[in-house]
């Protein structure tokens, strides 16, 4: 069901102790303020199961920033989509930029990666997005949509429906440029019609599809008041209590 969402992404930050206070801070806020979207957070692997522990998971949902590309066995350091279900968490990120580009994550693996999270029953929030020459070079469409094709378009309608999809322009990511409302609902409409190509405007039309890039409590209100933008994947401001609550707040 399409919904409003506002999903942090933790990234590498906070030890055990400071997830855990965050968490709790959250909990006691957003159980007072009763928001209107739906809140994911994006922890590291090690604090998934303790912070499953504080929210309640109608008010918060926890989310992996990653998942193993097999099943189980000798990879040394990795965590499979069963382990992250096994914490209690309901979602995990796939695909993210800094993931493809430092961990040479290919669309090909995020395929495997996205099967084995629908299988363990874990809610893709499967990113894609272009870097700044491809948007230069007027090539984010097309990115996008081979983004969608190689690692998506294999899923059968009734998966398809379970994806969240986040639209991250990569050169929004940190660095305090964000795209434009316009540029963000002009993209957005475009994954929309894709997805609907593939599987028909119904389905379309009940996926929720994020954008992240730069996301604050001043900027999240426009961004979130487009048609095609159903809420945002939040670093930097997913850090800090009030700066997180501000976003929520924009819904
Ligand atoms: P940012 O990160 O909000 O710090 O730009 C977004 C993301 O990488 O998901």
């Amino acid at each position: 069901m399409r919904q409003n969402i506002v999903a942090g992404n933790w990234k590498m930050n906070k030890t055990l102790q400071e997830g855990v206070e965050l968490a709790k801070e959250l909990q006691k806020a957003l159980h007072a303020e009763k928001p209107n979207c739906r809140v994911i957070i994006g922890t590291p692997f090690i604090h998934l199961s303790e912070v499953c522990k504080i929210v309640d998971p109608e008010l918060i949902g926890v989310s992996a920033q990653n998942c193993a590309d097999h099943e189980s066995g000798a990879y040394t350091g990795e965590v499979s989509a069963e382990m992250v279900k096994s914490t209690g968490a309901e979602y995990v990120i796939l695909g993210h930029s800094e993931r493809r580009a430092y961990y040479h994550e290919d669309n090909a693996m995020l395929k495997t990666k996205t099967d084995l999270a629908l299988k363990n029953g874990l809610t893709p929030i499967f990113c894609i997005g272009e870097v700044l020459e491809e948007r230069e070079a007027n090539k984010h469409f097309e990115i996008v949509k081979s983004q969608l094709e190689e690692s998506l378009f294999h899923l059968s309608a009734n998966d398809f429906k379970k994806m969240i999809i986040a639209y991250e322009p990569v050169w929004a990511i940190g660095t305090g440029k964000t795209a434009t409302p316009e540029q963000a609902q002009e993209m957005h409409a475009f994954i929309r019609k894709t997805l609907a190509g593939k599987y028909g405007q119904e389905v379309a039309d009940e996926i929720s599809v994020l954008y992240g890039g730069s996301c604050k409590p001043s900027n999240a209100k426009e961004l979130f008041a487009n048609p095609d933008v159903d809420g945002g994947l939040i670093g930097g401001a997913s850090l800090k209590a009030d700066d997180f609550r501000g976003i929520i707040a924009a819904f």
